[in-house]
């Protein structure tokens, strides 16, 4: 039995999804504890191109069971979209192999009306870049006590006198704030209702479930979303997202007991990408960044945004390190350097004469940042064809080493390509 938590080490699309799915092979239980439709994990399986914004993709597995936790903001008409989506794929999802947690707050329609209100009237250099989605404004209700939870829905009476005081609050901000027009509770009701008849026999206490699926000997695979720069408190605040994207939240978002965790993977993109605003410190905008962000495809799954580029930067990684206790790597888009004379990886910064090895707290500081970088000779051979390290060359083989000595944490998983078959699993996490 081991319980493994994923997450991302930088400002999210690391590829986390494509080593989920290769974990996934040896998890009984897949879980989604934080975040909601604001990510997206794209898969390319035989060809095929899936796009995961809310189920865990261990739903392309029959026999495995996903989960989405309480730590999870649901919007209900996302989430029977995308069901729908794997149906017509011939890939059926039933209660039996997905539980949604009654804990987990639910996206209204106010909540996006309020995510894009909210982002229009920031002025420029203030505004955050949002997804749109709605996951601000719902955690935002949830920590303010007034949130709508899944299992409301259960309980018509609660529901009806939870959306009607929603409602009230959210039209006199519409109105009076931000000149909008009011939403509708008739029309909200009619759809959330619609959302019942679909989800109601997939609502359980995930909770209880794990720890009976831990208590008889299966593994479980804990799945993040979004990157640790990206987290609520220990991020680029306020650049980031409204969850806590660290490993300790797999516990708070889905009632697992922190003792139970046996390892943690952080998955670390060879260069680093960020998307919407906020501080990036070893970004480029010259050719290389343009090199980089269309050799690797970097347009956002969720809201096809092109990804900003740079340099890989082990202060963030040392940060993911040391804030979720990471037990190994899994370095992907290795492949994307390929053809680079030089690679630069960023080690420390300089700000106001001091040498800095964390993200500074203070965000003025933390725009001002200069990396200080060390260089390293690049590789011009093509790669996805490498199956084990001895197949890589030299130099690829060298930036490895150097990452795992900069960050005193081995790369047990190296991926090449988009493919599942582009991956090297050095070390199964899930092997005690
Ligand atoms: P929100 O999560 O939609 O509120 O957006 C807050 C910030 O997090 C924005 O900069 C988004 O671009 C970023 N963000 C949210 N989800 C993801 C993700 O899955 N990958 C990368 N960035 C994300």
């Amino acid at each position: 039995m081991a319980n493994v938590v994923i997450i991302g080490t930088q400002w999210g699309d690391e590829g986390k999804g494509k080593i989920v799915d290769l974990l996934t092979q040896y998890a009984d239980n897949i879980v989604r504890f934080q975040g909601g439709n604001n990510a997206g994990h794209t898969l390319v399986v035989d060809g095929k191109q899936f796009i995961f914004h809310l189920i865990p993709s261990g739903i392309l597995y029959e026999n495995k069971k996903c989960f989405i936790g309480n730590g999870v903001v649901l919007d209900p008409g996302v989430l029977i979209d995308e069901m729908e989506e794997l149906r017509e794929s011939g890939l059926p999802v039933t209660p039996e192999r997905l539980m949604l947690s009654a804990n987990a707050h639910l996206i209204m329609p106010y909540h996006r009306v309020q995510d894009g209100c909210s982002e229009a009237a920031l002025k420029k250099g203030k505004k955050i870049g949002t997804t749109g989605r709605g996951i601000g404004p719902c955690y935002g209700d949830k920590v303010l006590r007034c949130g709508i939870k899944l299992g409301d829905l259960l309980d018509d009476g609660l529901f009806r006198d939870k959306l009607k005081e929603n409602i009230d609050e959210k039209n006199y901000l519409f109105t009076k704030k931000f000149g909008a027009d009011p939403v509708s509770f008739d029309e909200i009701y009619a759809g959330a209702q619609k959302h019942l008849e679909i989800l109601a026999p997939y609502i359980g206490n995930v909770s209880v479930e794990l720890d009976k699926a831990r208590k008889s000997g299966q593994h479980i695979l804990f799945e993040g979303a979004q990157g640790t720069q990206l987290d609520i408190d220990h991020g680029t605040y306020p650049f980031v997202t409204s969850s806590n994207t660290v490993a300790g939240n797999a516990c708070i978002g889905s009632g697992f007991g922190p003792a139970h965790i046996d390892a943690v993977i952080g998955i670390l993109k060879a260069y680093t990408t960020r998307v919407g605003e906020g501080p990036f410190p070893s970004e480029l905008f010259d050719a290389t960044g343009d090199e980089l962000q269309k050799k690797g495809g970097e347009f956002g799954a969720t809201t096809g945004r092109k990804r900003r580029c740079g340099w890989l930067d082990t202060v963030v990684a040392n940060d993911a390190v040391r804030l979720n206790g990471v037990t190994g790597f899994a370095i992907t888009k290795l492949d994307v350097l390929s053809g680079q004379k030089t690679l630069k990886i960023g080690t420390s910064y300089e700000e106001g004469g001091e040498r800095l090895t964390a993200m500074p707290g203070n965000i003025r500081r933390a725009e001002r940042v200069k990396p200080v970088y060390e260089e390293m000779p690049g590789w011009s051979e093509e790669i996805r064809h490498a199956k084990c390290v001895d197949d890589l060359p030299a130099k690829a083989r060298a930036y490895v080493k150097r990452i795992e000595e900069l960050t005193e944490t081995p790369a047990m998983i190296l991926s090449v390509g988009p493919g599942r078959e582009e991956t090297m699993l050095l070390k199964n996490p899930f092997e005690k």
